[in-house]
This record gives structure tokens, sequence and C-alpha cells, in this order.
């Protein structure tokens, strides 16, 4: 997976085009993948391979024309061919990796395909959702006052993102308050009110 994205990495349009963005991601994936996945019961063989997997053709160039999700149930189901997988896992797996997206979404997908999906959206969520959104404003030179509006705004639209699984949900409410507690102090302090007092004051304060 890391070598196929190796092969097809274009870091001369940015670092989220590196094959090292990606595949952290993937391993970020992996990670919330495997503990949504144990705590509701699905198949961890398959939402693990597809974790790897989900991504495999995301800088792949003939993405220009055809989804990623979609070019990559392709290569994944040859590269778990090749593994000697049997055809009802290779079928699963792939399954999981064609409906991740958002783009390819559709009813009636098996719990392993739900689990990565709620795994790949949590990526965007949390401490991490707070740097994706400040690094896009930077790249917009946005102040700091920008950036705050701009945080609230991305919360906002993150608050309408479906999630598939009880774990998913709770993970996700979970650092949706983080983000908004995070925003809600960058208020106060853009505000210049006097946010520290009792036993959170620093020395001298
Ligand atoms: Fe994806
Ligand atoms: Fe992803």
């Amino acid at each position: 997976m890391q070598k196929y994205m190796e092969s097809t990495q274009r870091p001369e349009l940015g670092v989220r085009r590196t094959a090292g963005f990606r595949w952290r991601h993937t391993l970020r994936v992996l990670a919330a993948a495997r503990e949504i996945g144990k705590a509701e019961g699905a198949n961890l063989d398959i939402v693990e391979m597809a974790a790897l997997l989900h991504d495999v053709a995301k800088l792949d160039q003939r993405c220009d024309q055809v989804h990623h999700a979609v070019l990559g149930s392709e290569i994944a189901r040859d590269f778990l061919h090749q593994l000697g997988l049997s055809p009802e896992m290779v079928d699963r797996i792939a399954e999981a990796v064609r409906y991740h997206s958002f783009d390819t979404h559709c009813d009636g997908l098996a719990l392993e395909t739900l689990v990565l999906k709620d795994a790949d959206r949590l990526d965007e969520v949390g401490a991490l959702g707070v740097i994706a959104a400040a690094v896009r404003a930077g790249r917009q030179d946005m102040d700091y006052r920008h950036c705050l509006a701009y945080g609230l705004e991305d919360l906002q639209n993150l608050k309408a993102v479906p999630f598939y699984t009880a774990s998913g949900r709770k993970i996700f409410a979970q650092r949706l308050r983080f983000m908004a507690s995070f925003w809600e102090q960058a208020r106060a302090e853009l505000a210049g009110e006097k946010i520290f007092s009792g036993k959170n004051a620093p020395d001298g304060a």
C-alpha cells in the first residue's frame, strides 16, 4: 500500500499529495477502525484490511477521471486476490473500500463498511480537525480573528456529517465537544477576556 502510494505521489502539488501524509492518515484510520470495529462486533480482519487499503488510489493520476474509492476497490481486489484471500473476503473488503467515501455512499452497506466510513470521517474531527482548519486558514493568509470565524464555520459543517455506528457517534461527540471548547477559548482570548481564575490561575496572576 505504502509503496503503491509512493509510486503515485505528486509532492509538487503540496504535502497532502505526498505518500507520507496519506499513509499517516491511513494509520490513524486503521487505529480508529479497530477501536470502533471491536466495540461494534465487526469482522476485524475485514475492517483492518479495508482501512489499510481504503485510500490506496488517492494519489493516482487516474483519479482525475474516476473516484479514488472506485479505483481503489479495483486495486484492492487485485491485491487481495494475489494474497490468496477467499472470493468472499475479497468482495467484502472491496465493498468497504468502494463505499467508504461520502460520494460513493449507498444504503444497505455491511457493518464493516460503516465502521470504515466512521473511522475515516473521525480523522477530520477533534484536535486534528482544529489543526486542519488552522492550516487551511493559514494557506489563505487569514489573521487570528478570521481563523476563528473559519473554525466555527467548519465546526458547524462537521455537525452535519453523518455517522453510522453508535461507537463512531460517541467518539465524534467527544471530539466535537473538544473542538467547541477550543474555539470558545480562542474567542475568549481574542476578546481579551480574563480567562484564568481560581486554581487555573498561573503564578503571579
Ligand atoms: Fe478516501
Ligand atoms: Fe481516508
